[in-house]
């Protein structure tokens, strides 16, 4: 399984790089907000520290093109052309689908973000979609279930063999980033503090405190 980082702060992507050998990064608007830096500035910041590697980097088109898949089309070129590990974000609208086929036949890869239903995601994967992006966090927070959702995408991808990989957002810790996992979506993508958080365990530093009582009372040698 694979671990993107949901930022778009690079000393954020740097340590996760360094320290996690992330797989790949996901952006969005509020992440490219919160970076403090203009949008073209910061992908193309983001776009080098994973040149020479395979390693995705998704980055969002215009959310207010969503009913115009021709722009979606004409940005999606612009942006796959500045750097090969691009991946161009279009939401899960009619012309989102349709834009993320044209692209697709151009050998350019989409992520279709804010999936909310089985079937969005199954006409994701129906129109070539590199990445479909199931918003866990929202969906709960609407009270609607989510494991189920998870589960269906990936039971939908894997009867009818699609290419798409079933990348897992706004998760918010760990049960849900092994739940993902357990059940056999490709990716999850959260933040850098759902990570820090996800990867200690109070029980870790509780058992380090007492082995460390243990081993400065025994000899060396
Ligand atoms: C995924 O690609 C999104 O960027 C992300 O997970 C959105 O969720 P959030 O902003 O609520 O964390």
């Amino acid at each position: 399984m694979k671990f993107f980082l949901d930022s778009a702060i690079t000393d954020e992507i740097r340590y996760a790089i360094d320290m996690w050998d992330i797989d790949g990064v996901t952006t969005n608007p509020r992440h490219v907000q919160a970076s403090g830096k203009p949008f073209m500035r910061v992908i193309q910041e983001i776009g080098e520290m994973f040149a020479g590697t395979d390693k995705p980097v998704s980055v969002q088109t215009n959310p207010h093109n969503h009913s115009d898949y021709q722009a979606i089309v004409d940005e999606g070129r612009k942006l796959a052309k500045l750097s090969p590990n691009f991946v161009i974000k279009m939401p899960c609208t009619e012309h989102g689908f349709k834009a993320c086929k044209v692209l697709k036949e151009e050998g350019i890869r989409a992520n279709l973000t804010l999936c909310f239903s089985p079937v969005q995601g199954l006409q994701a994967m129906r129109m070539g979609a590199h990445l479909v992006s199931p918003f866990i966090a929202w969906k709960e927070g609407n009270g609607e279930d989510t494991d189920v959702f998870i589960q269906d995408l990936v039971s939908i991808r894997n009867n009818a063999f699609y290419e798409t990989e079933i990348l897992v957002a706004a998760v918010r810790n760990g049960r849900q980033i092994a739940f993902a996992g357990a059940i056999g979506a490709d990716i999850v993508t959260t933040s850098f503090d759902v990570y820090k958080e996800a990867f200690a365990h109070p029980y870790t530093d509780l058992g380090l405190g007492r082995f460390q009582g243990f081993w400065d009372k025994t000899p060396y040698e």
